[in-house]
């Protein structure tokens, strides 16, 4: 297939440019710089210049390809306005993607985040949350959904709170940054709480295998590890930066405290036995000793 990809950059989209050119396909990536789009090219992808907000650019990629992985989304999380923002851009350019392929009967892979739910693991078919900071996310992968009725193979990979590669990214990465600012390996609460997690390089494995096979309107995750305790995480970083671990106030952990103080286990059973995913890549603790202090 030729694949048009948006975010392919990022720790997973390069992930999966990568496992795509791995497996007989072609890359149309886009690039709203010169530097991304010199890194695009590298990786093997040939480059359309152009941002989210370039809606045309995006319509074109869609209609020259077989089908679309969306990744892109913006980095700035620091205010509510800026992650509002990106949530905009990102509904504009899932529609004008989906509307590209209504009857087309072409494939588009979008990511959001795996559910949580009070008391037990979320799995594939609970609902992704329609209130709080990132329900406007959740609500645009939503409608993508509901193209399936409307002759487009849309479908939706949730990513678990860690994505990580080499010991870096996600809720992880950022437990990471936090001790290195503060002189201690800190979690919120007891730390009981668990996380799930993948590898970037499995996460990637399944977006090609949802982007070649997956039904119409099918919801998938990307998770290897269910849920690792974050004391257990804090843990290992703590050991390898060579710094204490220890309980702190959620406040310390700024406006993603009470997030990081939820239990949130996501499985992947049902993609795994459906789409043959199989992870092979380090799990989180694994992974994690890969850091350096
Ligand atoms: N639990 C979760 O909900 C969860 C967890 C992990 C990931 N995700 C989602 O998975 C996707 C990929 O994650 P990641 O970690 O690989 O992301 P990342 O490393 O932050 O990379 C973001 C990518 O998006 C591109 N981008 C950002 N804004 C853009 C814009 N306005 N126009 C064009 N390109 C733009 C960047 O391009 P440049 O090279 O130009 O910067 C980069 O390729 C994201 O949508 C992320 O939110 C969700």
């Amino acid at each position: 297939m030729h694949v048009f990809i948006t975010g392919g950059t990022g720790t997973i989209g390069s992930a999966v440019i990568a496992e795509l050119l791995s497996h007989d396909h072609t890359v149309l990536a886009l690039a709203r710089s010169d530097s991304s789009g010199q890194v695009l090219e590298a990786a093997g992808a040939e480059v359309l210049h152009g941002s989210l907000a370039d809606l045309d650019v995006l319509r074109a990629g869609a209609a020259q390809t077989d089908g679309v992985i969306s990744l892109a989304f913006g980095s700035d999380h620091s205010t509510a306005g800026a992650v509002a923002r990106s949530i905009a851009d990102e509904t504009a350019a899932l529609t004008a993607l989906g509307a590209e392929l209504i009857g087309t009967d072409r494939p588009i892979v979008t990511v959001s985040g795996t559910p949580w739910v009070e008391g037990r693991t979320a799995t594939e078919t609970d609902p992704l949350p329609t209130e709080g900071p990132v329900a406007g996310r959740s609500r645009s992968v939503n409608t993508l959904l509901e193209l399936a009725s409307r002759g487009v193979r849309s479908t939706a990979v949730r990513m678990p709170r860690t994505v990580h590669n080499q010991g870096h990214g996600g809720f992880a990465g950022l437990l990471t940054d936090l001790a290195r600012g503060a002189g201690v390996s800190g979690y919120p609460g007891d730390g009981s709480q668990r996380w799930p997690a993948v590898h970037a390089l499995d996460a990637a494995v399944l977006f090609r295998l949802a982007l070649e096979s997956a039904p119409a309107g099918t919801v998938w995750h990307a998770v290897t590890d269910e849920g690792d305790a974050v004391r257990d995480i804090a843990a290992v970083i703590g050991r390898r930066l060579g710094l204490p671990v220890e309980s702190l106030p959620t406040d310390h952990f700024g406006p993603f405290g009470p997030i990081f103080a939820m239990d949130q286990p996501a499985s992947s059973s049902h993609t795994r036995t459906t789409l043959g995913w199989q992870p092979s890549h380090p799990s989180l603790l694994d992974d994690l000793e890969n850091l350096q202090p």
